[in-house]
């Protein structure tokens, strides 16, 4: 299978299982349900759970123990790009091609939509674990658990630092710290959420995981890069908004042909890494690759 169906196929299973989980209760919350839907499907790449599914792949070929897990991370992801969005936060209009939460719905309704999605999370995940009745799977999944809610707080972690230094010289160290806590974090979490579901040795997971912390960094810096020379219509979000804002960046740190070379550098490492599991290691190869070369 080339890598662009494999790709489509996890989007699609990663898409019905979501909707499995859309709340349908009627008054007098439906306008709150709507807002957690309206960002939940709203056509993002579903890189997360994706990671999880294909490095679960790696090891073990059942990977339906991960799916609570998918749909959880894809529910945090959600959040954050609800709040980061926020006038208080990155106050912009338009993700996806469309109106941002708090634009079509309001402020008070996109705050509490993002909290529920987080805590919608925690539901699904403490659902699993309460049915997880095998002593060394609830065990994994423990450690998944805590590693979940480590992560998530370093994503708030970093975007906190994010908006601190919005206008304010930063130094490479603390640009680094950003975008790792920021976006690595999360991105990290899911390869070790797969490699641990999916049965991985100590000295996998550890390798897995810089894997991971490389294309967490370069997803964020390509995610830079698009802001500064993007084609709106495809991000479906605005660009020049970063400078526009005085946002510390790769590019509006290091200007936009170095950010180019250090997002190279870094996704030909991960690449590497990759390529230590021969054809099992295609699609993490492939990913790597789409990570640098996406155009959304
Ligand atoms: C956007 O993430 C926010 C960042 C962490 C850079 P994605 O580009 O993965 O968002 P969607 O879900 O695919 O839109
Ligand atoms: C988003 O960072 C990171 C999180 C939401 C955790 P950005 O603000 O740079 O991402 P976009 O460009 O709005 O998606
Ligand atoms: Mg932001
Ligand atoms: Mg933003």
């Amino acid at each position: 299978m080339d890598f662009k169906t494999e790709l489509k196929n996890y989007q699609n299973i990663v898409e019905k299982e979501l909707e499995k989980y859309l709340k349908k209760d009627v008054c007098p919350e439906i306008e709150l349900n709507k807002s957690m839907e309206y960002s939940l499907m709203a056509g993002g790449k579903r890189l997360r759970p994706i990671l999880i599914l294909s490095t679960c792949k790696l090891f073990s070929g059942d990977y339906g123990k991960c799916i609570p897990y998918a749909v959880a991370i894809e529910m945090v992801h959600n959040f954050s790009l609800i709040h980061d969005d926020l006038p208080a936060i990155d106050n912009d209009d338009f993700r996806h091609g469309k109106l941002t939460n708090h634009k079509k719905f309001n402020e008070s309704t996109a705050i509490l939509a993002g909290d529920g999605l987080l805590n919608y999370a925690y539901i699904v995940i403490s659902n699993d674990l309460k049915n997880t009745t095998e002593q060394q799977e609830l065990s994994k999944k423990l450690q998944v658990f805590n590693e979940f809610a480590e992560s998530v707080d370093r994503m708030i972690v970093g975007e906190y630092v994010d908006t601190e230094f919005e206008g304010k010289p930063i130094s490479s160290e603390y640009l680094e710290y950003m975008h790792k806590n920021k976006t690595g974090a999360l991105i990290r979490l899911c390869v070790r959420i797969g490699a641990i579901l999916g049965g991985a040795s100590e000295e996998e997971l550890a390798k897995l995981t810089t894997y991971a912390e490389k294309i967490g960094l370069a997803f964020q810096i390509k995610d830079d890069i698009l802001s500064e020379e993007g084609d709106s219509l495809i991000t479906g979000k605005p660009v020049g908004n970063d400078r526009v804002k005085n946002k510390c960046t790769y590019v509006t740190k290091y200007g936009i042909e170095e950010a180019k070379n250090i997002l190279n550098n870094i996704i030909q490492e991960a690449i590497e890494i990759a390529e230590t599991y021969k054809e099992n290691g295609e699609f993490l190869k492939q990913l790597a690759i789409y990570i640098k070369d996406r155009n959304k």
